[in-house]
């Protein structure tokens, strides 16, 4: 009665997870699906607790108090922007305890009779100790490169792919070594497995670490989604192990979305994800002199007032958000502008494109928590072709997603990503603060195009300007 229960459970929440999941894939359902997976998640950790015994009562309490404590701290108090690094550490967590988890289970067969070991079983612990620890540390240096703890740049040396690649080797050699001494024909004594044991832990964590130092900052989230879904790969390979089928279908889930994800943020930069982890993309050549910030474009300036009026006469304006919109926070101000057009009778549009900002979603989100009705929000497939015919496209706090060389410079590092065609506008303005490059660290030959001006300040405050002008008008 109690495993079918239990069971009974397992397969409840594991349709919550799917649901859920499918329900994080649109905007307006998004929140609904958190809600979801969360309480599916709450219904596998009740049933898996009145599965154990061996643990005392108060050790369990004690660690959801702190676990949920910790957990609500960290999301209220995390800033939007700095969602990415949050995500990173909690991948670095669930990698570390899936391998927690994998040991225990390894050091629990050694402490029995290890001659009898399944070999499976400890080729799974193997590989969920492998990933896991490599998560771990990975996460906690891409956690590191977002928070300016580490150099951003991608720190590189020759022969590096080389030398993790043989890294790589070894450790699954030495993991052999571990899986088969198990079954006692490789050496003598069992204390020698858990040396090799030992060692592939190791090697593990060294790996991770290795594995993403060479990576730009810039790239983390890229490499933040494809550790989410190696954490997920390894919390799956721990559910095999405990025969855990709550955790196997949670680690699937989170290993396929993650592998989704990573592909679709490449797609975006239209780049492969063996140029993001292998290229050192970003890095800058020490030897050719002091970094670019100042482009040697001449731009065209306008006042804040002047945008205001220009867009208050427009029939259609589109709002290209970007990373500084969140930067600078304006995504409450960006919303009462577009009311403020409205009230013109001036159509108004948002173009967002997959990876602006630094993580998937990430406009979407802010321009969500604004109260920007969803039907007013365009991928960039849908509203490409629609810039032609439009009068203002105002570009706020973006840079590289609408930066035309990526059309025709086969030398930029962007070439062939797509990019939102703002310049087929009649007019665009583009608030920024300088005329230091984006993310990609290029120039961006839209800003000395005859249709475009430059509205130069901190986004929050001039679009705030801008709703001033217009109610004032
Ligand atoms: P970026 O090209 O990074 O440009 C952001 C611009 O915002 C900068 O030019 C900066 O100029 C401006 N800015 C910063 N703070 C500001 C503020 N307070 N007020 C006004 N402007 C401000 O951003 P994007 O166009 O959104 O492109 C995203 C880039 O990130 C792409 O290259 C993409 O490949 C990369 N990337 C994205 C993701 C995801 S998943 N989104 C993942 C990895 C990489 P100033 O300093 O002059 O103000």
């Amino acid at each position: 009665m109690k495993e079918s229960l239990i069971l009974i459970s397992y397969i409840v929440s594991a349709i919550l997870f799917i649901v859920g999941i499918k329900k994080l894939g649109k905007v307006d359902t998004a929140r609904q699906g958190n809600f979801l997976s969360a309480v599916g998640m709450l219904i596998a950790i009740v049933a898996t607790l009145f599965m154990m015994d061996a643990i005392p009562f108060e050790w369990v309490v004690g660690g959801i108090v702190l676990g949920a404590i910790i957990g609500a701290v960290t999301a209220i108090k995390v800033a939007m922007t700095a969602m990415p690094e949050m995500v990173a550490i909690f991948n670095g967590f669930g990698g570390g305890a899936s391998a927690l988890v994998a040991s225990a289970e390894f050091f629990k067969i050694y402490g029995k009779n290890a001659d009898n070991a399944d070999t499976t079983t400890l080729i799974i612990i193997m590989l969920s100790v492998i990933i896991g620890s490599l998560t771990f540390t990975g996460s906690f240096i891409a956690w590191g490169k977002l928070q300016g703890k580490i150099s951003g740049q991608p720190i590189t040396y020759p022969g590096q792919n080389i030398i993790n690649g043989l890294i790589l080797i070894v450790m699954f050699v030495v993991g052999y070594f571990a899986v088969t001494n198990m079954g006692g024909f490789l050496a003598d004594t069992a204390e020698i497995n858990m040396r090799w044991f030992y060692i592939v832990i190791s090697i593990g964590l060294l790996l991770g670490i290795l594995s993403v130092i060479p990576i730009g900052g810039a790239d983390m989230p890229v490499v933040i989604s494809l550790l989410n879904s190696y954490s997920g790969i390894a919390a799956a390979m721990t559910g095999f192990v405990l025969q855990n089928h709550a955790l196997i279908v949670s680690g699937a889930l989170v290993g396929a979305s993650g592998l989704f994800l990573t592909n679709i943020m490449c797609k975006g930069m239209n780049r492969s994800l063996g140029n993001v982890l292998f290229s050192a993309f970003g890095k800058v050549d020490e030897s050719a002199g002091p970094a670019q910030t100042a482009t040697g474009v001449t731009v065209k300036e306008m006042s804040a007032e002047n945008a205001a009026y220009t867009m208050q006469a427009a029939g259609s304006v589109i709002v290209v958000p970007g990373y500084g919109m969140a930067v600078a926070q304006a995504q409450h101000e960006v919303r009462k502008l577009a009311d403020e057009l409205e009230k013109e009778g001036v159509e108004v549009k948002f173009a967002v494109h997959p990876v602006a900002g630094r993580m998937p979603g990430h406009m979407n989100v802010l321009l969500a928590e604004a109260n920007v009705p969803y039907e007013k929000l365009f991928d960039m497939d849908e509203i490409n072709g629609e810039f032609q015919s439009t009068d203002v496209a105002l570009i706020i706090g973006a840079n590289d997603v609408v930066n035309p060389a990526s059309r025709h410079d086969t030398n930029s590092p962007i070439y062939g990503m797509p990019i939102l065609n703002v310049d087929y506008a009649k007019t665009t303005f583009v608030l920024k603060r300088s005329m230091n490059p984006g993310f990609a660290g290029i120039d961006n030959e839209l800003f000395g195009y005859d249709n475009n001006y430059m509205v130069f300040g901190d986004a929050k405050a001039t679009v705030s300007k801008f709703v001033e002008t217009l109610k004032e008008g």
